[in-house]
């Protein structure tokens, strides 16, 4: 619901509440959290007399600009905290901002090149500056998930104007004793989480690295004693979420472009549309995680299709080592044990068996398979799997034949010497010629094999773009390429992966259907990686595979059966030599296929508890639990895994044990483990409700 009366916008359902107030023609933000009927100004802050300080026309002397809860403030006038706009004419910074008009829309606009989310209903409050008469637009639109989202729209009027920062929302939140968290990390070793006390001052989570990154993750969640409230963005590249702690212990929030990489020339009359902001607001961490796997499933992300193939990725078991006799092992392997997609990852086009070579060129060696791509699909799907392909697409080799043909794809400033990663570097995505190169060899792939998967890989950073416009430009490149290539092969599957999480944001995955989480298959690592990026993505959204021992990332030695525990619950897939597998393990591998099968297209919520993850039935019925011990400790005889989601009315009964147990006895006692003499050992409880 939004209510526009006089002076006041009210824009609220069950979950929230935002209020907005016309005070003396500027636009503030009163309030936002839970829901309240109507606002009647309660809070009646106490301004005093202070020095060093300014002051207002139209404004009791006692209030400066500083104090006001501006919705999208600006640099210069007094409001010493962080602006959300600054904008330049002929080398002047220095704008202003007065409302203009507010109005409900009938539908939320899409924003060109851009992921947004569906639905919802829409507010826009239009700002103008009253000398360079350009317009900001902010668009809020409120869904019944607990979630806002949030983007602007800069409508610029005769003049050149350079956009130096601009961010999709600002919310200034009043003085609280608040918590920040938040995930940080780096390559295999992703989403770990932080929570900190919300120092004063200036605190930035931030990428300039042209993707969402491994090392900051574009979430934030600042924790009150009332309410959680959280926020990510649809986009992918260079970011700032930046928290503006100030005297008084009143917040100021934003979340947007990075202005340390960006900045845009905007001709008269064109327009400029920031990323959207998915703002949440939740009682606690475990509702705001079930708003965000319930809101992005709904609104955001992909719906084209609801598979969860169990595949088998052969990067592992084969690296660049691919030949169609191994493959043909593999696969034969693979239908036996109930895999549903075999993934032929890199080295199909590489010359030697390395990342040295060929990247960009995806011309299959014929060495290595001598039918070509066709022929490799021709066999897996003649063992009656689906197939799918890794590219790099966004990248080019330094020794390709690519970059022999086009140098002018690279991203370059003249003169300096051009930085590689992974000896490759990345194409230039701003540029159309650049895009059509790519659809076109996507194209000619998906129509002429027969391609049911594809992993769209990019593995490294980005650099040499000499402008802030390019960086963002390339997203905008990147945006609509994936647009493209998801709209003409809706039947085609794909996985996002950036040398596994490095760009596994809200952006991505409203192209992508999935994304790969982390190179890291470590059972132990993956724990806490899965735990930092469900708070945020649903299970389906992560891919989860069972890796060999000693693990390849960290040479860790962990048991099978936590390996696949660690999988289960989110997009399960393999990724080792099946010809290596004892006939144990085989055995065991069947068995959890089929469990896995039996269990992945529940309507069910990921929940994370005490020590694991449980996945629940929506009615509570079912459940399955996995727990984690990662060592041995005889300390542990005594403790308790209390678990959350089931239903306290009901009695349910264990699967494996056949014991019975109270729901609430489940949720308020909890269960105690038995102490098995095991490192990082897991147990999977499998509950059904009684009667
Ligand atoms: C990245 C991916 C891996 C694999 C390799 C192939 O590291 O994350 O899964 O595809 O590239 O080069």
């Amino acid at each position: 619901m939004i209510d526009i009366t006089n002076d006041i916008i009210h824009m609220h359902n069950d979950h929230i509440s935002l209020v907005f107030t016309i005070e003396n023609k500027r636009l503030l933000m009163r309030y936002l959290g839970k829901p309240i009927r109507h606002y009647h100004q309660s809070l009646n802050l106490q301004h005093y007399k202070r020095e060093f300080n300014t002051q207002h026309e139209g404004f009791d002397p006692k209030v400066s600009f500083d104090d006001l809860p501006f919705v999208y403030p600006v640099a210069g006038h007094g409001d010493y905290r962080i602006p959300a706009l600054q904008v330049s004419v002929n080398g002047t910074a220095f704008c202003d901002l007065y409302f203009k008009s507010a109005k409900l829309l009938n539908h939320k606009p899409a924003l060109p090149h851009l992921p947004s989310a569906r639905d919802g209903e829409c507010l826009a409050l239009v700002l103008e500056d009253p000398y360079l008469h350009f317009e900001i637009h902010l668009y809020y639109t409120l869904y019944p998930e607990g979630i806002i989202t949030a983007s602007a729209m800069l409508v610029n009027s005769d003049q050149d104007l350079t956009i130096d920062h601009i961010q999709s929302v600002s919310l200034d939140l009043s003085a609280d004793s608040y918590k920040l968290m938040s995930l940080y990390g780096l390559h295999a070793k992703e989403a770990n989480l932080q929570e900190v006390p919300l120092s004063h001052g200036i605190t930035r989570l931030s990428s300039t690295r042209g993707c969402s990154s491994p090392h900051t993750s574009d979430f934030a969640a600042l924790i009150s004693p009332h309410q959680v409230i959280a926020i990510t963005l649809a986009y992918s590249g260079n970011f700032a979420i930046t928290f503006d702690h100030d005297s008084f212990g009143k917040v100021r929030m934003q979340a947007g472009l990075n202005s340390d990489t960006f900045s845009w020339h905007l001709a008269p009359h064109e327009r400029f549309y920031t990323p959207e902001a998915i703002i949440n607001i939740a009682s606690d961490i475990d509702t705001m995680t079930q708003q965000f796997h319930t809101f992005f499933q709904e609104h955001l992300f992909s719906t084209r299709h609801h598979e969860r193939y169990v595949l088998l990725n052969s990067w592992e078991a084969m690296y660049y080592d691919v030949s169609m006799t191994r493959i043909l092992k593999q696969v034969e392997k693979a239908q036996d044990l109930g895999i549903e997609l075999f993934v032929l990852d890199d080295g199909w086009f590489r010359k030697g068996l390395s990342s040295h070579d060929s990247m960009g060129d995806y011309q299959v060696n014929t060495n290595k398979l001598p039918d070509g791509i066709t022929g490799v699909a021709k066999l897996v799907h003649a063992h009656h799997m689906k197939f799918g392909l890794w590219f790099e697409p966004e990248a080019i080799g330094k020794i390709s034949q690519l970059i022999t043909d086009h140098p002018e794809y690279v991203p370059h400033v003249p003169g300096y010497t051009l930085t590689q990663g992974r000896h490759e570097y990345l194409l230039d995505l701003s540029r159309q010629d650049v895009r059509d190169h790519i659809m076109t060899m996507l194209s000619g792939y998906l129509d002429t094999h027969q391609i049911d998967y594809i992993k769209w890989d990019m593995n490294r950073p980005m650099s040499d773009v000499g402008s802030g416009e390019k960086a963002h430009r390339y997203i905008l490149g990147l945006y609509e390429i994936l647009e493209a290539i998801t709209s003409r092969y809706p039947e085609v599957i794909f996985e996002g992966c950036a040398s596994g999480g490095a760009r596994l944001d809200p952006g991505m995955l409203y192209y992508m259907d999935q994304n790969w989480s982390s190179d890291n298959t470590d059972a132990h690592d993956r724990y806490t990686i899965e735990q930092g990026l469900s708070l945020l993505y649903p299970p389906k959204t992560l891919g989860a595979h069972v890796s060999t021992v000693p693990n390849h990332q960290t040479a860790r030695l962990t048991p099978w059966e936590s390996r696949f525990h660690m999988a289960c619950l989110f997009n399960l897939g393999y990724e080792l030599d099946l010809t290596q597998l004892s006939d144990q393990e085989s055995a065991q591998m069947k068995k959890d296929i089929a469990f896995y099968k039996s269990i992945r297209y529940w309507d069910a919520r990921l929940i994370q508890c005490d020590q694991g993850f449980e996945w629940v039935k929506k009615d509570q019925s079912e459940a399955v639990i996995v727990l984690y011990v990662p060592l041995y400790n005889p300390l542990l005889s005594q403790k308790r895994y209390r678990i959350k989601g089931l239903n306290p009315q009901l009695d349910y009964y264990d699967v494996q044990t056949q014991k019975y147990y109270g729901g609430d006895e489940l949720c308020q006692i909890g269960l105690s483990l038995p102490l098995v003499r095991e490192d990082f050992h897991t147990i999977l409880i499998h509950l059904k409700a009684i009667g």
